[in-house]
């Protein structure tokens, strides 16, 4: 027996200052987006902005539904709008972040298992990953530049489908 060790490093900023102006954008569009949340059972509202190589900003918030789980998260919102509106234009960054009625959210909160393999699709069509920036409500900013490698190491990848 050995061990396979993989190494994730993400970036940590501590104020949406020290980001780019073109992070920073997509970071305020995503908190825009949380104002169009339908999260009446959770109380959660997330909010999700994708740049386009095409310069356009997409945006995304989650959609809940009496069925629990007829309702779908803001990340795959948004994104099954880009590959159906402008298919074969690169994602090239996405911005989350959440704000919740009970709590102040001070920590990023992660994509869901659900969407990192929605989102992974993509990038592995694209050949590109999405560079990823998260942020709670408010706290640290943490940027993936391996998008969805950074919380899925271990990818099932479309060679393992291949015949
Ligand atoms: N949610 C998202 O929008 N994105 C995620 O990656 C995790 C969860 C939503 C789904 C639901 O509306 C609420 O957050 C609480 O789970």
């Amino acid at each position: 027996m050995d061990l396979i060790k993989k190494e994730i490093l993400l970036q940590r900023y501590t104020s949406a200052a020290e980001l780019t102006a073109a992070d920073r954008t997509l970071l305020n569009a995503a908190k825009d987006a949380i104002q169009l949340a339908y999260a009446p059972y959770s109380a959660f509202y997330v909010g999700c902005a994708l740049l386009l190589a095409n310069g356009e900003i997409i945006k995304g918030s989650n959609q809940e539904n009496i069925a629990f789980p007829s309702g779908l998260c803001a990340e795959r919102v948004a994104i099954f709008y880009a590959g159906s509106t402008y298919p074969g234009v690169t994602i090239v960054s996405m911005a989350i972040t959440v704000k919740a009625t009970e709590q102040v959210v001070a920590e990023p909160a992660m994509s869901c298992g659900a969407c990192l393999q929605s989102i992974s699709e993509y990038e592995m069509r694209q050949k590109q990953p999405i560079r990823t920036i998260l942020q709670g409500e408010i706290g640290d900013i943490y940027i993936s530049e391996i998008g969805t490698r950074s919380f899925l190491p271990f990818q099932f990848e479309m060679e393992s489908l291949k015949r």
